[in-house]
């Protein structure tokens, strides 16, 4: 029987993918590990917590002993390692919380694991989410391909990387059985309102203004997170060992396009006149190294493993925004607080 620790399972991406197995596979066990930090939120697991297959350890990745705990209460068979420092933005005001989770958080995990499964590495499993940021940033045209060199901008994406680095060190050094998939950006549900879309739904809601970075023509490839966590699913389960998997959405938006089409779908379900929120949109000062687009060429994961995203865009974005309007307690719940200290620094 396998016994799958998750980590990161009670933020954003995690949820979705902790919900997806305890669901699909009542036969495993599924551990969600994670710290709780301002992205931790147990209210995403609400209506799994109490299945028989489901349990939670609050322990941060950078405790190597209670990661070892962990393991041997659980007797953990395969990992899936989301907890991470997302956001770039705050990785431009504290870097080093970044290499701490990130990096060091990361080879904790991956040495409980080299010593756990040390007996027979073929029978176990490290899967680590990644991000396509790791890859930099492109110009007007091509994609980045798993072969793509890495050449990361941001202290996020810089952390990433270097995580990404370790897995596969771990990989070619001691044996370790992983497969690694690298994302492009997702959307959805329980997504924490620092981010472009849930923060500029809220905004709009309290009709705030709406702070694009430049010129807001830099691009990014969206793909729904209930799709990313059906890639995830897939490539733990029949991914080659030692092998990448670029995840996208096969769907590139400038930012200033994609806001312009939420001012419209929110002015539509708010009843409110049409162009009333794109009347708040605000550019501001950009992002420093601001990588300028991203585009996933997804078609390894698609060809060799069958994966593809079951969701459109504009039916993902709407079921996004109708989530955020049935959900305003726990938008008020994730926005007081610490968070209004972090919109001033961000914003003013
Ligand atoms: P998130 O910020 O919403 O959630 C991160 C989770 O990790 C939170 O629950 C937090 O409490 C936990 N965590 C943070 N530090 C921890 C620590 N030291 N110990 C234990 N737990 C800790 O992030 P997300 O957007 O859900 O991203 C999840 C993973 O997917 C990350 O590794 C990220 O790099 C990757 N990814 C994200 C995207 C995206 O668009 N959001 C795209 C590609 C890849
Ligand atoms: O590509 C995958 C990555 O996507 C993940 O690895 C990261 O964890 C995730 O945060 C995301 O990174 P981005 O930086 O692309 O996402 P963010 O939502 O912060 O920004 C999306 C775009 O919108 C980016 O070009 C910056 C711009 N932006 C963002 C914010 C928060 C604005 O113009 N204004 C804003 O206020």
């Amino acid at each position: 029987m396998k016994s799958i620790l998750i980590t990161g399972g009670a933020g954003f991406i995690g949820s979705h993918v902790v919900r997806l197995f305890v669901r699909k596979y009542p036969d495993y066990k599924i551990v969600n590990l994670d710290a709780l930090t301002y992205a931790g939120n147990l209210e995403n697991l609400k209506d799994i917590e109490k299945e028989k297959n489901y349990a939670f350890e609050r322990v941060n990745i950078l405790d190597a002993d209670a990661i070892k705990e962990v393991f041997k209460k659980h007797q953990i068979t395969d990992v899936i390692h989301l907890a991470a420092e997302s956001h770039v933005d705050r990785s431009i005001h504290s870097p080093l919380d970044f290499v701490y989770t990130n990096i060091i958080g990361t080879v904790n995990l991956l040495n409980q694991a080299k010593e756990d499964w040390k007996a027979d590495y073929s029978k176990h499993r490290f899967h680590h989410v990644s991000t396509d940021e790791v890859f930099g940033t492109l110009g007007e045209t091509g994609f980045f391909t798993e072969t793509t060199s890495y050449s990361p901008n941001s202290p996020y994406s810089a952390s990433k990387a270097g995580s990404d680095h370790f897995v596969r060190a771990y990989g070619e050094t001691y044996g370790l059985g992983y497969v690694m998939t690298n994302c492009s950006n997702n959307y959805g549900p329980n997504h924490f309102p620092e981010k472009l879309i849930p923060l500029f739904i809220n905004n709009i809601i309290h009709k705030k203004g709406l702070p694009v970075y430049g010129d807001g023509k830099n691009t990014r490839d969206w793909l729904y997170v209930i799709d990313h966590a059906r890639a995830i699913d897939t490539v733990f389960h029949d991914g080659k060992n030692h092998e990448s998997y670029n995840v996208g959405g096969f769907n590139e938006w400038k930012n200033i396009d994609l806001v312009k089409l939420l001012c419209k779908l929110m002015d539509e379900k708010l009843g409110r006149t049409t162009g009333e929120s794109e009347q708040l949109i605000t550019y501001v000062k950009d992002r420093p190294g601001h990588d300028w687009r991203y585009a996933i060429d997804a078609s390894k994961v698609n060809k060799e493993l069958g994966w593809s995203p079951s969701v459109t865009f504009e039916e993902g974005l709407s079921q996004t925004i109708d989530w955020y309007l049935a959900n305003t307690e726990w938008l008020q719940n994730v926005t007081s607080g610490a968070y209004q200290q972090y919109y001033e620094k961000q914003y003013n």
